[in-house]
């Protein structure tokens, strides 16, 4: 071993790596609040650290955070914010299949350059026909292509017409004719179509569409100046949003190991749906239960594994060594280690049992890096310095409460006492297990619904957007690796020294004996 300075002894001797000081603490179970991490010497300006995370071998996100899989949290609208933002949004579980696969359809097809599937008009429409669609369908543009019946391009209906007082006109009289809308074969967007239509738009000045056609002049797809340019910003941008290989939004899709009347595993249903999900472009699939060390979330794994053995699983929740180690070798690449933390979650109220997090992070982590998967802290992060130290043990974390307040989840806003709310509610709640039930089986076939539920209804203040909601997450982060002197997360991992913390260093932690007159916004 190399030579320690006499100082970096007294420093190592009180501020510990996790593999001293969790065997150190051997039958207590600790967790965010219990600990605090050492500062060490840094070359690192907050800014510059780098948050890039691996869950699996196919799924990379530019930040470790993700959106639960919660009927309160995560649907398309969220899923696109926290993809823009570099994270990941996880779509709930408790809707009809067929829903499901349009959120996540919505959410990869949300501006990724090309527009495969133009919205368009006929020739034979009345102009009022096509502003009433604009309303019903909320559209934010008015210039649409116009096809015959086999998709052949006519023209172009230009913005400037669709106004309600040519309503009564025909289509065909108000538009541009093909000769002169500007179009490009499909063939020519090769390799770089983002590449193709920026400079096709630098050269064209005041045109803000150019349709894609192909050799028989059918309409293919449509790119939108206001779309290039964010993508081209985009790709200069530090925090860059987490996308595949096609250019579209990461998104995730939580699916349940749904089991049959006779309370066998719905094989038949299970790879079905996957395999429609996977058609729709999803990144990842989470088979999310409050018990993932179980026969029943093992064989769905295995299952899904050998359907698709490409396809990035997470699973989960576990909170023990061995179950990490029987997830993993089950076909997961990464595993959801929570059981009880969640602001929502009674489970240790109600079953006695679930471990608090830090220690139970610890003890799958060990297993992890064994089995060569990747751990995911859920629940229970209330601020970012919870996220630092989760990330310090951990490849990721999940987060709900945190975001439940957000315009982006689903929900609506009410109003009490002058304070605006959004409902935020278990998985495990009454109402959120009777949702799922319906959408999942219609009640009375659902023969594996809990008795006793693990989960309570409950309100979010409303917060800011998530954009800012994030900008704060991820700058304490990287504010916490600039304090340890990490230039990545791996580095966090390493560099991470732990001391455990009394009632009284707790209060310390936080403001006290002032009159708070704003608060931090993201509680810390
Ligand atoms: P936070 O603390 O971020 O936790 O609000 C979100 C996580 O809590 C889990 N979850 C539940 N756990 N009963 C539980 O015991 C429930 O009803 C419930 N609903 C969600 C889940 O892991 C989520 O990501």
């Amino acid at each position: 071993m190399a030579d320690i300075s006499p100082c970096a002894a007294v420093d190592d001797a009180f501020y510990q790596p996790a593999d001293t000081f969790f065997p150190a603490q051997q039958g207590v179970a600790l967790t965010y609040d219990d600990v605090t991490l050492a500062t060490q010497y840094s070359e690192i300006l907050p800014r510059d650290a780098s948050l890039e995370t691996t869950l699996a071998e196919r799924l990379h996100l530019p930040i470790p955070i993700i959106s639960a899989d919660m009927d309160t949290v995560t649907e398309s609208r969220m899923a696109i914010a926290m993809a823009l933002n570099g994270g990941l949004g996880l779509i709930h579980y408790n809707m009809p299949e067929r829903q499901q696969l349009s959120e996540v359809t919505r959410v990869k097809y949300h501006v990724h350059g090309l527009i495969q599937e133009p919205i368009k008009v006929s020739p034979e429409q009345f102009i009022g026909d096509v502003l009433a669609l604009i309303e019903e369908r909320h559209f934010s543009f008015s210039t649409f292509p116009i096809v015959d019946s086999g998709d052949r391009l006519l023209g172009l209906l230009p913005g400037h017409v669709v106004r309600p007082r040519y309503a009564t006109r025909k289509v065909s009289e108000a538009m541009m004719p093909r000769a002169s809308v500007q179009t490009i074969p499909e063939r020519e967007l090769h390799p770089d179509p983002i590449g193709r239509a920026d400079k096709f738009f630098n050269e064209h000045i005041g045109i803000h569409k150019l349709l894609v056609v192909d050799d028989e002049d059918r309409l293919r797809g449509l790119f939108t100046l206001s779309d290039i340019e964010r993508i081209t910003q985009e790709k200069a941008a530090p925090l860059k949003p987490g996308r595949d290989s096609q250019f579209r939004l990461v998104c995730g899709a939580a699916v349940s190991a749904t089991r049959d009347s006779s309370g066998q595993l719905d094989q038949g249903r299970i790879v079905r749906h996957v395999g429609a999900l996977v058609e729709r472009g999803v990144d990842v699939i989470a088979i999310s239960t409050a018990h993932g060390f179980s026969k029943g979330v093992g064989e769905a794994v295995k299952l899904l594994r050998d359907a698709y053995p490409e396809l990035p699983i997470i699973a989960g929740n576990v909170t023990s060594a061995s179950a990490v180690e029987y997830l993993a070798r089950c076909g997961a690449n990464a595993i959801k280690v929570g059981q009880g933390p969640g602001s929502i979650c009674t489970t240790r109220i109600v079953a006695g049992v679930g471990i608090p997090q830090l220690t139970a992070l610890y003890v799958c982590g060990k297993a992890a890096r064994e089995a060569g998967v990747a751990i995911i802290a859920d629940g229970g992060i209330s601020k970012s310095g919870d996220i630092v130290k989760a990330l310090a043990l951990s490849h990721a974390v999940i987060c709900g409460g945190l975001l439940a307040g957000c315009p982006e989840a689903p929900g609506q806003i009410m109003e009490i006492n002058g304070k605006l709310y959004k409902q935020y509610r278990g998985m495990g709640s009454p109402a959120a297990m009777k949702a799922g039930s319906a959408a999942r089986y219609g009640h009375s076939k659902d023969t594996t619904r809990k008795v006793a539920a693990e989960g309570v209804e409950a309100l979010k203040e409303v917060s800011a957007s998530l954009d800012s909601v994030m900008t704060q997450l991820v700058g304490g982060l990287q504010s916490g690796m600039g304090y340890l002197g990490a230039a990545n997360l791996e580095a966090l991992r390493e560099r991470a020294r732990f001391a455990r913390i009394t009632p009284a260093g707790q209060r310390e932690s936080a403001p006290h004996d002032i009159v708070e007159v704003k608060t931090g916004a993201s509680g810390n």
